[in-house]
């Protein structure tokens, strides 16, 4: 099987059956992105899929076809700079296990809108759990990325 990870063209011959997680981590040694409940529950796996949040847990490779993923490895947007910049300002991981995918679903996010309400950022974030409950952190370090985006993109 061929497929399409962080722009390059990768070859495989696990099972089509396969979920995207293990090719990540166990065959192409992505290990950022992380396994947590592996049944599509917790996020901490999310990557992005032609640039929408999906759970690389719950994702076969046979269903990835020509479309595009990214992983926080070659994510490279100005959402996801300004995300790590203030992920890193505002100390906003605990232990750090969900941050990925956090930083993932939020990347996502910023790019379909830059100035987000908190509805909005609630409803995007909902699918990612983060057992120390940085919630607070997250949503505030989304805000203050989203600003640091608008600024950039005027
Ligand atoms: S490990 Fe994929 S959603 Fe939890
Ligand atoms: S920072 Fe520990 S699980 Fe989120």
């Amino acid at each position: 099987m061929q497929l399409s990870i962080n722009d390059n063209i990768i070859h495989t011959e696990l099972e089509a059956d396969t979920p995207l997680l293990w090719l990540l981590r166990d065959e192409l040694g992505l290990n950022s992105t992380k396994f947590g409940c592996g049944m599509g529950l917790c996020g901490a796996c999310t990557v992005h899929l032609n640039g929408q949040p999906v759970r690389s847990c719950s994702l076969t490779i046979a269903a990835i076809g020509n479309n595009k993923i990214t992983t926080i490895e070659g994510e490279n947007s100005a959402q996801i700079q300004c995300l790590k910049a203030v992920w890193m300002q505002q100390n906003i991981p605990q232990c750090g296990y969900c941050q990925v995918g956090q930083l993932m679903s939020a990347s996502a996010l910023l790019k379909q809108n830059n100035n987000p309400d908190e509805a909005t950022i609630n409803a995007a974030m909902s699918g990612n759990i983060c057992r120390c409950g940085t919630y607070v952190r997250i949503k505030a370090g989304i805000i203050a990325a989203a600003k640091q985006i608008r600024v950039i993109e005027v």
